[in-house]
Parts: structure tokens; sequence; C-alpha cells
């Protein structure tokens, strides 16, 4: 076989960049966990000393690690002066974590990924699941931080406003619930924009409910958020005027049934908020970065999630909007629209009238 050695060297180049990306993603959450991105941001050009200075860090260290920076144009260098500097169009990204394109909790989630490889080994030969609860801690914490700029951002401003009727209903006072709420993050974020409304945020992970709690007592949304260690399919309260999965229902093993259980709770002109990752209805149409990520999320933690619960249905991360509207009309649910998306969720609004 007769190879084509300028193929061959140009995807070794593009592994190159991916394992450089791999060994950076380390210096890029040290730069954020020992506040070296925020005190650069704003703060004009530095030199490795200041930034020390500034940190309480030590001067050598922070040479290297902005000269990494530098290396992967995340940092600018001027070698007149000696001097580096973070662009202001990178703070949101590396500095702001209220920004909604603050990116750099993803890596806690990678973390967790190299962290639980053994046990993603022994499943892929096994055919078993891995539960939520089984994975590493920094998987519940970077998911929690990854996603909440996004719903301070979007979920009441855009989705909630996207639902017909929803955003009127939740400012009179309406209840909520938040199925496989996590930490909370979108549960939060809702009770804080309508205080009128009760929340009731429902995970099987007993761990992430206490987590939970704790955010709501922070935050001060104790009075209008209820959490509980439930299933998907056997919380008991009804009623339901909202009920949210944000970026859940392919976590479950039985998202069927957990739609059915939904639609069973809801009020007769209640409403299903669906967000889930942004993906498109074929393998083809997924051949991109976010799809890349959401793969090997897919891989390592949604789909062993799934398979380690009853029916083990095992979506998938990129299910796509096609197959989850099935998903959803085998539950009796009559319409899935698209109402609103972002580079990394669809939202959908499903009805069952
Ligand atoms: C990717 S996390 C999303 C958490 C949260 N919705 C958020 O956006 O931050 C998936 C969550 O689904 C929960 N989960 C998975 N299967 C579940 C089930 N059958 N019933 C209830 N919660 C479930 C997990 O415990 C985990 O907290």
């Amino acid at each position: 076989m007769k190879l084509d050695m300028n193929k061959v060297e140009s995807f070794a180049g593009q592994v190159v960049t991916d394992i450089s990306a791999a060994f950076s993603g380390v210096m890029t959450n040290i730069g954020h966990k020992l506040g070296l991105y925020k005190a650069m941001a704003g703060a004009g050009p530095l030199t490795p000393k200041e930034l020390a200075l500034k940190t309480g860090t030590h001067p050598r260290y922070v040479q290297e690690w902005l000269n990494n920076q530098v290396a992967g144009q995340y940092v600018t260098y001027d070698s007149d002066t000696e001097t580096y500097h973070l662009p202001d169009e990178h703070v949101p990204v590396l500095a702001d974590e209220d920004s909604p394109v603050f990116l750099v909790p993803a890596l806690d989630v990678a973390s967790s990924l190299w962290l639980d490889e053994g046990k993603v080994m022994d499943v892929f030969r096994s055919g078993k699941g891995i539960a939520w609860s089984e994975h590493h801690h920094r998987l519940f914490c970077g998911s929690e931080a990854l996603f909440r700029p996004g719903y301070k951002a979007h979920l009441s401003a855009e989705w909630i406003r996207s639902l017909d009727g929803v955003e009127d209903k939740l400012m009179a006072g309406a209840k909520v619930a938040d199925v496989g709420c996590g930490h909370g993050a979108s549960t939060i974020v809702m009770a804080q924009e309508f205080p009128e409304s009760t929340f009731y945020g429902f995970d099987s992970h007993a761990k992430s409910i206490e987590i939970a709690k704790e955010r709501a007592r922070e935050a001060g949304v104790e009075a209008n958020t209820r959490f509980m260690v439930a299933t998907s399919k056997n919380y008991e309260e009804n009623g339901f005027d909202l009920i949210c999965f944000m970026d859940c229902l392919h976590d479950m093993g039985d998202p069927v049934g957990a739609a059915r259980h939904a639609r069973a709770a809801l009020n007769g002109d209640g409403s299903v908020l669906l967000v889930e990752p942004a993906a498109g209805d074929s393998l083809e149409s997924n051949i991109n970065p976010v799809s890349r990520l959401y793969y090997a999320a897919s891989t390592a933690v949604c789909t062993p999630c799934s398979l380690s619960q009853e029916v083990g249905l095992a979506l998938g991360a990129q299910a796509g909007e096609k197959r989850l509207s099935e998903v959803m009309g085998e539950a009796g649910f009559k319409k899935t629209r698209r109402t609103a998306e972002t580079p990394f969720n669809i939202i959908l609004d499903v009805r069952a009238a």
C-alpha cells in the first residue's frame, strides 16, 4: 500500500494540534483557578513579575505559563517590552464567570473523563452502565459552572419567552418542575426571575440535591424553590404549568417513560421545555468541534448513565430534534417545535394539546 505522505503529515499535524490542546487545557484551568486570567483582564501589558505579584504566585512559573498562553494565541507578547497582554475579546471566554461564553469549566468536565477513563473502558467491554453518581465529582461542579452562564443569559430572556404564553403564567405565579436539575443552576435562575412562581427541582442524585439546596439558600430563593431526590418517573407532585428537562433527557434510561410521567403531571394546557445539546439529525451534519465534544461526553457520561438505568434507551447527547420529537410523540405529546437555539443547545416547546 502506497501512502500519500502529504496526507499523513497533514493528519499528524491535526493530531498534534489536538494533543497540544489537551496539554494546554490543564494550563487554562490553572490560569482560571489561580486567578491569572482575572488579574490580566483589563490590566494592559504585564511582565511575569507583575502578574506574579498581583496573584501571589512565583514569577518563574508564571513566565512559563504565559509562554504557553502566547504559543496558543490566548495571550499576546510584545518582545520590545517583554510584556504579556490578555486581549479584551478573550476576557469573556477566560475570565468572566458570568459571561455566556465563559468556557473554562468545560475543562473540569474533560478532567473527569480522564479520571474515569478506567470505568469507561470497563463498560465498553461489559456493556453495562455508569450511574451519574459514580463519576468523579469534577463532573458535577464542572457541568454546573459550564451551564449556569448560559441559563443566566438565555433561559428567562429568550427560551421561556419563546414558549407561547408561558412567561405571563410564570410572572403571575405558576408551578414549575425542573426534572434532572443537578445542582439547580437553571431552577435558581428561574426562581430569581419569577418570584411569584414555585419551582420544584427533582434529581435522582442525592448529593446534587443537597448542593442545590445550599445554592438556593445562598441565592436567597429558598422561599420559592423545593428540591427533592426523585427520579424522572417517580416524583409525586403534579399540576405543573411547565416542566423543564435541561440537558438531561438524553441521560435518562427511559426518556419516553420520563416524558409520559411529565405529561401526567402537567396541567391540561401545560408545556414541556426541552433543552438538549445542539445537534443535527445525522452524523454527517454533526462533523464539527461542538458535536465532537458532545460525542465524547456522550460516550463517557451520557450513554453509560442511560445504560445504568431501566430500559437503557441510550439516546446519546447528539440525538437531534427529529429523534427527540419521536420520543416525545411516543409519550403522547402532540407537538414538538424548535423555538430557539444557541451554538450549544436546541430549545424545544413540547405540548400535549
Ligand atoms: C448533564 S446533568 C444536567 C443537570 C442540570 N439539568 C443542569 O443543566 O445543570 C444530568 C442530570 O440528570 C440527572 N438524571 C439522570 N437520570 C435521571 C433520572 N432518571 N431521573 C432524574 N434525574 C436523572 C443526573 O443525576 C444529572 O444531575
